[in-house]
C-alpha cells in the first residue's frame, strides 16, 4: 500500500514515516521544511534502510500538490500532519494558521477528490475538548477554542466531516494528548525553532545548558501538588496509532466512515512529576523555579482511550520514564546531527 504523509519531515510525522516503513508500507512524503530540517530525511533512512521519497512541496501551493497527486494516483491513503502548531505564534498571526492549516486541508482535500483518493488520517489535538473534566472521551463536547491554533483543529474536523458526509471519503482524526519523547535510535525527535514552549523540550535544553532555568508555570491550581496535570504520550506510540488508523480504514473496519479516537495515556502526570521523572531516569538535576501561571493553561486533561483500544486495537506501552530517557538521548545527539 501506497502512504503519502503530508509534514513528513516533523515531530510526529518523521516518527510515522520510520513506522509505516518499517511496517512494509511504501512512502511518499511531502513537507517545505518550516518548521523541520532536511537531515531528518537522511536519519529516517539510517533507522530504516529505505530510502525516502520526497518532494519539497508547500501545501498552500495548489497548483504544485495537484500536480504532485495526478502524479500518484495510486496513493491508498494520506497522512495529514502539515500545520503551523505554535499556540503562542497563532496568536500573534492567525492569519498564517487559517491560511497553512485550514487553507492547506482544502487544498489536499480538494486535490485526493478530483484524484478518486478516499482516505484520510488527520493530525488532530485534545486541545479541542478545553477545559473538561478527565479522563475526557471523544463524546466529551468541544468547546470554544481557546486558540486560532486551536481553532484551525476545529475547523479542519468539521470540514472533514462535511466532506465525508458528501463524497466517497472516509477520515479518521486523531485528537492527540501532549506528545513527547523520542525515537530509542535517537537519530530522530523533536525539534523546537528558538526557545521551546512546551515542558519537555525545555526541561532537556535546561539540563543541557542551552537555557539556564525552567519556571514552573503556577503550583497554586487544584491539582494534588499544586501543578498542571497532562497525558504525556510516547511519540512512537503515537506514530503506531497511524498504522493502525490505516488498516481500519483500508480494512474497512469502521461503522461510520467519519471516525474520531483519543491518542493519550489514559494517565495524567502532573508538571512536578514530570520534573522529578527526568531526573530519576537521567540522574541530572534541572534548574527550576516555581514561576506564575501561564495564560491560557488548564487545570488538568487526560485522555479516556478505551474507543482506540477497543476499535483500532491500539493502546500505549511506553511510560513516563521512557519518554524522558528517549527525550534526553535524543537532546545529547541533536547537536552532532545538525552539522553532519
Ligand atoms: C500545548 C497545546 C497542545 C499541543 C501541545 C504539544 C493548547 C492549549 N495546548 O499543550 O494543543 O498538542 O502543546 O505541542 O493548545 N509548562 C511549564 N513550563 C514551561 C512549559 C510548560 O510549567 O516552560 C507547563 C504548562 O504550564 C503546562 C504543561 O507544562 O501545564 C504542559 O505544557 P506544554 O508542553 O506547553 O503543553 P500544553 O500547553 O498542555
Amino acid at each position: 500500500m501506497k502512504i503519502l504523509v503530508t509534514g513528513g519531515t516533523g515531530y510526529i510525522g518523521s516518527h510515522t514515516v520510520v513506522e509505516l516503513q518499517n511496517a512494509g508500507y511504501e512512502v511518499v512524503v511531502i513537507d517545505n521544511f518550516d518548521n523541520s530540517h532536511p537531515s531528518v530525511l537522511l536519519n529516517i533512512e539510517k533507522i530504516t534502510g529505505k530510502k525516502v521519497v520526497f518532494e519539497n512541496i508547500d501545501i498552500r501551493d495548489k497548483k504544485s500538490l495537484r500536480e504532485f497527486v495526478s502524479k500518484n494516483k495510486d496513493i491508498n491513503a494520506v497522512i495529514h500532519f502539515a500545520a503551523s502548531k505554535a499556540v503562542g505564534e497563532s496568536v500573534e498571526n492567525p492569519l498564517k494558521y487559517y491560511e497553512n492549516n485550514v487553507g492547506g486541508t482544502l487544498n489536499l482535500l480538494e486535490a485526493m477528490q478530483e484524484n478518486g483518493i478516499e482516505n484520510i488520517v488527520f493530525s488532530s489535538s485534545c486541545t479541542v475538548y478545553g477545559e473538561a473534566t478527565p479522563p475526557v472521551n471523544e463524546d466529551a463536547p468541544i468547546m470554544l477554542a481557546q486558540s486560532p491554533y486551536g481553532n484551525t483543529k476545529q475547523i479542519c474536523e468539521e470540514v472533514l466531516l462535511d466532506q465525508t458526509n458528501a463524497s466517497n471519503l472516509k477520515t479518521v482524526s486523531l485528537r492527540y494528548f501532549n506528545p513527547v519523547g523520542a525515537h530509542d535510535s535517537a537519530l530522530i525527535g523533536e525539534l523546537p525553532l528558538g526557545i521551546p514552549n512546551n515542558l519537555v523540550p525545555y526541561i532537556t535544553q535546561t539540563a543541557i545548558g542551552k537555557r539556564e532555568i525552567l519556571t514552573v508555570f503556577g503550583n497554586d491550581y487544584n491539582t494534588p501538588d499544586g501543578t498542571c496535570i497532562r497525558d504525556f504520550i510516547h511519540v512512537v506510540d503515537l506514530a503506531k496509532a497511524h498504522i493502525k488508523a490505516v488498516e481500519y480504514l483500508s480494512n474497512k473496519k469502521y461503522k461510520s466512515s467519519y471516525s474520531v479516537f483519543n491518542l493519550g495515556t489514559g494517565k495524567g502526570s502532573s508538571v512536578l512529576e514530570v520534573i522529578q521523572t527526568f531526573e530519576k531516569v537521567t540522574q541530572v538535576k534541572l534548574n527550576y523555579k516555581i514561576g506564575p501561571r501561564r495564560g491560557g493553561d488548564i487545570t488538568q486533561i487526560y485522555a479516556g482511550c478505551e474507543k482506540a483500544e477497543k476499535e483500532l486495537g491500539w493502546k500505549t506501552e511506553r511510560d513516563l520514564e521512557n519518554c524522558m530517557k528517549t527525550a534526553w538521548d535524543w537532546e545529547k545527539k541533536l547537536e552532532s546531527l545538525l552539522i553532519s
